[in-house]
């Protein structure tokens, strides 16, 4: 199906916090590494989980990143790990400093940068609606809200709550 497009799940931004200079430098050797043996195995993009959002680190990896899958094909889109930083106002800055990069992966019928999260953290519809709002472009939102009442126990309710603000659900 040559549509089909393959995701990693997921690659961690921020994960370890011990030394940022440190994490620096093993991010940044790894991370040309990581997209080129993704693509080697025929993975089209990665889900970049970020868990936190304004951390130098975090700014200095996905630059790396994003540099590196910008000399292929391979492409690149945010999850937003809202389990580790819940406040979503701390992601307007990092999402909007990457959504028209030409490397962050873009879906949907009008060709929108793709967002993911991981949970949605109690937060509700329209705060996701302010949030969005607050973004520099339209994003085609896929979040991951299992975590979310009734997600699992009655699909229709859960997707009448959010169908306002969603354009498909992550799991
Ligand atoms: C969330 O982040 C924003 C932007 O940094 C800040 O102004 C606000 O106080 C934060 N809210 C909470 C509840 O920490």
């Amino acid at each position: 199906m040559q549509s089909m497009i393959k995701f990693l799940l997921v690659l961690a931004i921020g994960a370890v916090t011990t030394n940022a200079q440190a994490v620096d430098g093993v991010s940044n050797s790894h991370a040309q590494s990581d997209v080129e043996d993704a693509a080697t195995l025929g993975i089209d993009a990665f889900t970049l989980n970020v868990g936190n959002p304004s951390a130098d680190y975090t700014y200095n990896t996905l630059s790396q990143l994003f540099e590196t899958a910008s000399s292929s094909s391979f492409k690149l889109f945010f999850s937003m790990d809202l389990a580790q930083q819940p406040n979503l106002s701390q992601f307007v800055n990092v999402v909007n400093t990457y959504l028209g990069h030409p490397a962050y992966y873009r879906s949907g019928a009008n060709n929108r940068p793709f967002l993911s999260t991981f949970n949605a953290n109690n937060h509700t519809p329209s705060e996701f609606s302010n949030f969005k709002s607050q973004l520099s472009q339209q994003v085609y939102f896929v979040p991951d809200f299992d975590d979310s009442p009734n997600y699992y126990s009655n699909s229709p309710s859960w997707f009448s709550t959010w169908n306002s603000v969603i354009d498909g659900a992550f799991s």
